[in-house]
């Protein structure tokens, strides 16, 4: 019998994906289990983008120290792996190894050391080809690059998966066809910053950029949809809108993390555009893709953010209407320029523009869910659901459930929107 795996991901689609090559690496020998008490190897796969995942990871490993069975090994892979590094074995020593975001290709050479730490933020593994394996047959998550180039005064990222480096275009396709063999209808591109893409390759040579990476996914026979996570609003050019508005395989639906509203608080987070700039692209996108839904992260209480700053932000949020917001509260981070400058908003001050700025998003939701009721989307069934429904996604990444089973899994049908709440709508199928 093979010895069984048991792994925890934190954080962001791309830590979804480490895991599932942390499996591929390790598929021969282990079975994937979800008995924590029948392990022989724990993993955690950790984020460290804000400090309460990092609190997170040591509450963790401590349970899995209490509850193991003797002998089970446990390892600390991802971003805080990367940024703690040994520190994790000296606070936790029950740890047997960690392996850091950037070097997921190691797994099976750091199981066989006791207290083995591999961090290196410099390694290249743009060009490894991982061994194969998806925990979700129906939307095959690709990466196409790896680290992130932009320095952003807020994020430990750069820190923790090192310099950006784009995969070549032919492994990027392999993947896609295999994936499309195996089932998959869509296609999730991922990287830190994707349409930054083509910027560095490891041998220096090619020259594609993302709009062109698009294209060339979406004509691999069997794909029908594409998304891709995450873009940043400085690249979005008029040539890249151009090609997210009119290929008909791109979903319709787009990422555009704002992060403030206010010019002066983008400079000091060195985000690279202005708020003029950002409403420009938000609008241009809407006129250009009708019927698109446009999702946003925005951080409250960032150092040096006043009053009128944070008003700006609201202005953004009213002006575009967003269709989720992911809002969080600054929270300094290691190794980053933000945590040491002055007036640091205090947290009772971030809170209350945290509540205010999710009560405003909340109010223009319930707008936006009115209009839903009798609309038609075209919903990609991926997950079913308790008492009988199945779930799935529009092309503008609304989340539908209608009543029904296995049969609509995998299956793209037209639905009748019956009922609608914020992020949930209920329909029928009707074709
Ligand atoms: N504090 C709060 N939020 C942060 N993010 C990144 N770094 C921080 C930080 N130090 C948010 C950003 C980013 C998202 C993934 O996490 O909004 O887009
Ligand atoms: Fe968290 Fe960022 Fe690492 Fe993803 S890349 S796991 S969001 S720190």
């Amino acid at each position: 019998m093979k010895k069984q795996l048991y792994i925890q991901t934190l954080g962001c689609a791309m830590n979804v994906r480490d895991s599932e090559h942390l499996v591929a690496e390790l598929k021969e020998e282990y079975d994937l289990t979800f008995n924590l008490e029948e392990a022989d190897l724990i993993l955690i796969n950790t984020c460290s983008v804000r400090e309460k995942p990092v609190h997170k990871l040591f509450s963790e490993v401590g349970y899995f120290n209490k509850v193991k069975k003797e002998g089970a090994k446990i390892g600390v892979c991802g971003c805080t792996a990367s940024h703690l590094g040994e520190e994790i074995i000296k606070k936790a020593p029950y740890v047997s190894f960690v392996l850091g975001a950037r070097n997921v290709s190691k797994i099976k050479e750091v199981i066989k050391k006791e207290g083995a730490v591999e961090v290196d933020i410099t390694n290249d593994e743009s060009t490894y080809a991982f061994n194969d394996f998806r925990s979700n047959p129906y939307k095959a998550l690709i990466n196409i690059s790896i680290g992130c180039d932009k320095k952003c005064t807020f994020c430990i990222v750069p820190n923790t998966r090192g310099e950006e480096i784009s995969i070549p275009p032919e492994l990027i396709l392999r993947e896609v066809k295999k994936a499309v063999e195996d089932g998959a209808k869509e296609i999730f591109l991922l990287g830190q910053n994707v349409n930054n893409y083509g910027r560095r390759f490891s041998d220096k040579e090619r020259r594609i950029d993302f709009s062109d990476l698009l294209r060339m996914v979406s004509e691999v026979e069997g794909v029908e949809r594409i998304r891709f996570t995450s873009p940043h609003p400085l690249h979005m050019d008029d040539k890249f809108l151009k090609e997210f508005a009119t290929n008909p395989k791109v979903c319709k639906s787009i990422h555009m993390p704002l992060q403030s509203g206010s010019s002066r608080i983008l400079k000091l987070m060195k985000r690279g555009y202005t708020k003029e700039w950002f409403l420009d692209r938000a609008f241009k996108i809407r006129e250009m893709a009708k019927g698109v839904s446009i999702s946003t992260d925005i951080i409250v209480g960032f150092p040096g953010e006043s009053e009128k700053d944070f008003l700006e932000t609201l202005e953004v949020v009213e002006k575009v209407k967003f269709e989720q917001i992911f809002s969080f509260k600054y929270s300094p981070r290691p190794l980053t320029p933000a945590k040491d400058y002055p007036n640091q908003v205090p947290d009772e001050v971030a809170s209350k523009r945290l509540t205010t700025l999710q009560e405003l998003h909340h109010k223009q939701l319930d707008e936006l869910a009115k209009k839903e009721q009798g609309k038609v989307y075209e919903v990609y069934f991926e997950e079913l659901k308790p008492n009988g429904y199945v779930a799935g996604r529009s092309d503008n990444n609304k989340i539908v459930k209608v009543k029904g089973s296995e049969e609509l899994l995998g299956e793209i049908k037209k639905v009748k929107i019956t009922q609608a709440k914020r992020l949930l709508l209920e329909g029928e199928v009707i074709g």
